[in-house]
């Protein structure tokens, strides 16, 4: 039976893969460039090439940048990626295209491991604040970055948390108020259709938080054609717990429920990623563009006793092997590689910890012991519980073949059903207040600004547990009928601090990665209480309609026997996953707070060299990160080109 189920499962995957032109076999080149076998787009690079900036990553922030830099055609820009190209007007070639194939292809376990054409295939070291589990940690390695792989959610941080960012870097042009319009530059903003999704209570939204509807920025955000049948129910259930409905989290405010908006296209409801940018770049003559090209090394000259970074070595070879060419940067290097790549480049490149450099032979240029250190995430978690088969579930695309045919159908051809919604639509904030907080032993989080969340909630319409593989697990627990749904809650004020470290001098041997989540005490006590809180969010009135029976029996992962602190703790650490918020590894901060970069995103210490991407933060905002990196973006253009005379 299980055998059988299994058989589907791939029988289905492999379908859904043929449906979408990315057959399993061949996981290199199938996808990139409409099916051809992928050539390094790299004959002009091979002598002796000169540009004014040279982006190493066209990721997220990478391609914003680049594009940016390169939009009023006076300067010379290259962008260099390791992974290769995907045609994002054409039919969505990969699961993770399609918003309802997002879950799948970034789940904990190796099996789940299907995106290698795309995907680093990051494993964290055994954590010891997940019982010493290794998580496999998905990051986009394709043009588009990590925005190829998320789930799309789209919101913004609160005034308070960039009042943070404004005392770390002792800059106020960090502020809300000064950063909103770097915020609104990148987005086309299209309103909910309601008369497709008829849903109830509808989809809000504040306009005043969106550029003006004639500006037609690359990058589109939206809602799904459809809601999630389980997230009005969360709604509802929220409401009775204490938790209001808002109407936007892209104002400064977050605290309450509603749908969130998402980075798709409205018209198809395709993703939409930072790849938008490079569609708007490619055609000038001054913006060039190298994939499967790994950046090796950052060289410097002198600039007086400064070092000046100059050059980049980089290599061609698909593993990225050997250090095949050189580039020269006129005026700037930008790194902008990812939370794990960028200080991964920096210390191979002489910049970071005096032991790091020691241990692999590295001639120093700048001995920072803040590179790869203070590296924030966010992990989530959540029981999972036994619904009415009539909600249309994951659950239901997973073990249904039929109507994931249909609905892949529907999808494809008119842009209509579950397929268009990225799975996790239904988002809620929450603070805990100060009793509370010193009853469970948390009173240190009061130091965080009165605006900033501790708990962010997700509608997860299906099952998670360890969240090792959601399609398999989807398939096997929805066999026998049975669908379910999920409340996952995340820790948005964590305590606990990361690092990345080297394996080895060569960039084409990933990082060390290692999270260190949920070994804060502090940590643990929210994690508990976030997890009692879930059970209340099911245990209200709003949601008996849709359980299998009662709150207690309804519940299915781990089980109402889960019932003490330490019972609970346990639950959590053998199943807490990452939201995949890495970040804060090149920190911009004050030089005495322990900062990698200046206010103005440069590194210490040397010349012509900034950091652009995630590791940038000075502290990780509540919530999802995007928003802020397409900011971080727009904004470092502007610093850029301001400083470039
Ligand atoms: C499964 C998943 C779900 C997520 N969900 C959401 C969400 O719903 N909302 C949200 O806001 N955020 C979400 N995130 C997080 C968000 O997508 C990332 O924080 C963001 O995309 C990171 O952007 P970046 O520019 O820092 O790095 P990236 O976008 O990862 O870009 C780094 C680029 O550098 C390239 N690179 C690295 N090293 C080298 C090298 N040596 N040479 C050349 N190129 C190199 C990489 O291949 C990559 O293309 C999610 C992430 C994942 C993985
Ligand atoms: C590379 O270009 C620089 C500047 O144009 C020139 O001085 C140098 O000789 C060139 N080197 C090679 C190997 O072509
Ligand atoms: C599911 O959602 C759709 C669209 O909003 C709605 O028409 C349908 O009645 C819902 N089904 C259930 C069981 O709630
Ligand atoms: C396609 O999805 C829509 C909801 O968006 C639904 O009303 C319609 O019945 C679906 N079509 C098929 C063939 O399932």
């Amino acid at each position: 039976m299980q055998f059988l189920n299994l058989l589907s499962v791939i029988a289905l995957y492999t379908s859904f893969n043929l449906v979408n032109g990315s057959p399993l076999a061949n996981p290199i080149g199938s996808i990139i460039n409409g099916g051809t076998p992928l050539v390094p787009n790299l004959a002009p690079a091979l002598s002796n090439n000169t540009f004014d900036y040279v982006v190493l990553g066209a990721g997220t922030a990478g391609l914003t940048l680049a594009a940016r830099l390169s939009q009023d055609g006076k300067s010379s820009v290259l962008v260099i990626e390791a992974g290769g190209d995907i045609d994002y007007n054409a039919v969505p070639k990969e699961f993770s295209q399609t918003p309802g194939g997002d879950v799948v292809g970034c789940g904990s376990a190796d099996s789940d491991f299907i995106q290698n054409d795309i995907d680093w295939g990051y494993k964290t070291v055994p954590q010891a604040g997940a019982n010493n589990r290794r998580i496999r940690y998905a990051r986009g390695k394709v043009s588009g970055g990590s925005s190829t792989r998320n789930f799309m959610l789209y919101q913004r941080p609160t005034i308070g948390t960039m009042d943070k960012w404004v005392d770390l870097t002792g800059d106020q042009s960090w502020s809300f108020k000064n950063t909103i319009n770097f915020f609104k530059r990148s987005m086309t903003f299209t309103p909910p259709n309601h008369a497709l999704r008829q849903e109830s209570p509808a989809a809000q939204y504040d306009a005043s938080n969106w550029g003006s509807s004639a500006l037609t920025a690359p990058l589109q955000v939206t809602f799904p054609h459809l809601p999630q049948n389980f997230s009005k129910y969360m709604q509802l259930s929220a409401n009775e717990v204490g938790t209001p409905t808002t109407q936007s989290f892209n104002g400064g405010v977050l605290n309450g429920i509603q749908y969130a908006p998402t980075t798709m296209d409205p018209k198809f409801n395709h993703r939409s990623t930072s790849h938008a940018f490079l569609d708007d770049a490619q055609g000038r003559s001054n913006f060039h563009s190298y994939f499967q090209t790994y950046a090796k090394r950052i060289i410097f000259t002198k600039d007086g006793n400064t070092p000046r970074a100059s050059a980049v070595t980089i290599s061609t070879l698909p593993n990225g092997i050997l250090e095949t060419d050189i580039v020269y940067a006129r005026k700037e290097v930008i790194v902008s590689s990812g939370a794990f790549g960028s200080p991964q480049l920096l210390m191979v490149s002489g910049i970071g910890p005096q032991a790091q450099l020691q241990k692999f032979n590295i001639t120093p240029v700048v001995i920072n012991e803040n590179v790869g250190k203070n590296m924030q995430d966010h992990i989530f978690f959540g029981p999972s519980y036994k619904v009415d088969p009539a909600l249309k579930t994951f659950t239901e695309l997973a073990a249904n073949p039929v109507f994931l045919a249909t609905q892949l159908v529907n999808y494809t051809a008119a842009a209509l059903g579950p397929l268009t919604n990225n799975v996790a639509d239904m988002l809620a904030w929450e603070r805990i207040d100060p009793v509370t907080l010193a009853s469970i032993g948390a009173s240190k989080l009061l130091t965080y600004p009165s605006d900033w969340p501790f708990l962010e909630a997700f509608s997860a319409p299906g099952a998670v547990g360890d969240f090792s593989n959601l399609l398999a697990t989807n398939a096997e627990m929805g066999a026998d009928g049975s669908r379910f749904s999920t409340i996952l809650m995340a820790l948005v004020a964590p305590q606990s601090r990361g690092t990345v470290t080297l394996a080895s001098k060569d960039t084409s041997d990933l990082p060390i990665i290692d999270p260190a989540w949920l070994t804060d005490p502090v940590d643990q006590k929210v994690a508990i209480y976030a997890f009692k809180r879930a059970r209340q969010y099911f245990a209200a009135k709003a949601m008996a309609p849709i359980l299998i029976g009662n709150a207690k029996t309804a519940e299915t992962l781990p089980g109402s026997d889960v019932q003490t602190d330490d019972q609970i703790l346990n639950w959590i650490r053998n199943n807490l996953m990452t939201v995949w918020h890495a970040s804060c590894t090149c920190s911009m901060q004050k030089k005495e707070l322990g900062g990698v970069l200046d206010n103005k995103l440069q590194v210490y210490g040397v010349n012509g060299l900034r950091v652009v991407d995630a590791s940038s933060f000075p502290v990780l905002p509540p919530g999802h990160p995007q928003s802020t990196i397409y900011m971080l973006a727009e904004r470092a253009a502007d610093l850029i080109l301001a400083a470039r005379g």
